[in-house]
């Protein structure tokens, strides 16, 4: 199935069937960015709007982008609010927003799905202000190599997504290339347990 088609039927369970992974991203999410000032968002694979929530508590202008027309809907239906634009888009293909529009660009549980990190990453430099931050919350790579991938439940049984690993090094690597430079590296555990294989990975670049 394919990642799209998987993520608009999920999105009528997403927000109710509980997933540690999103839950942890919500708080990882949370505790890193209020360390920060920003004003003008670009929230890639927004998703149902979890995260767009508590953005809106600090932004004035936010643009957020997904593929899934389902998952949108979903996002509208909870946030209405004129300082968010969603926007359709495959973040693999131009996003078509003016060069050094944000000072926070921020995703959290996408590149998974994406091949092609540097995409991103080139579209991510573009659309960044100087100084601006890059904020990445990731499945671990720790638990990919563990077999862990975005799954979720359906009367049929667990359908999982077609992912890709992204090592640590592929991260910085390919960050370094587009000129962000890596301020924060954090790994998140299930209730804190430093004892197990972390579940995320949040990294902060600067631009
Ligand atoms: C696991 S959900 C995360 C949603 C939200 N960020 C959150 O943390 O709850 C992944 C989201 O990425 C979107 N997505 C995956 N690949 C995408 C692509 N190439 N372009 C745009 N959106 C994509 C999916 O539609 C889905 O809404």
């Amino acid at each position: 199935m394919s990642i799209k088609k998987a993520y608009n039927d999920w999105a009528e369970g997403y927000d109710i069937n509980s997933n540690k992974t999103i839950d942890l991203d919500k708080k990882a999410s949370m505790e890193t960015l209020r360390n920060f000032n920003f004003s003008k968002v670009i929230e890639l694979g927004c998703g149902t709007g979890k995260n767009t929530a508590f953005l809106l508590e600090k932004a004035d202008e936010i643009i957020a982008l997904d593929f899934s027309e389902n998952m949108l809907a979903k996002a509208k239906e909870k946030i209405k609010d004129e300082r968010v634009v969603f926007k359709k888009r495959d973040i693999t293909t131009s996003w078509n927003i003016k060069n050094d529009f944000a000072d926070l660009v921020t995703c959290s549980l996408i590149l998974e799905h994406i091949k092609d990190l540097n995409l991103v990453f080139k579209q991510v430099s573009e659309t960044l202000k100087n100084d601006g931050i890059f904020f990445v919350s990731e499945l671990h790579p720790f638990k990919q190599y563990s077999g862990s991938k975005a799954r979720y439940e359906t009367e049929e049984g667990t359908q999982e997504l077609e992912t890709h690993v992204h090592h640590i090094s592929e991260y910085i690597a390919v960050a370094e290339k587009n000129g962000l430079k890596l301020m924060e590296l954090k790994e998140w555990f299930d209730e804190d347990n430093k004892s197990e294989i972390p579940r995320l990975i949040g990294l902060v670049f600067q631009n």
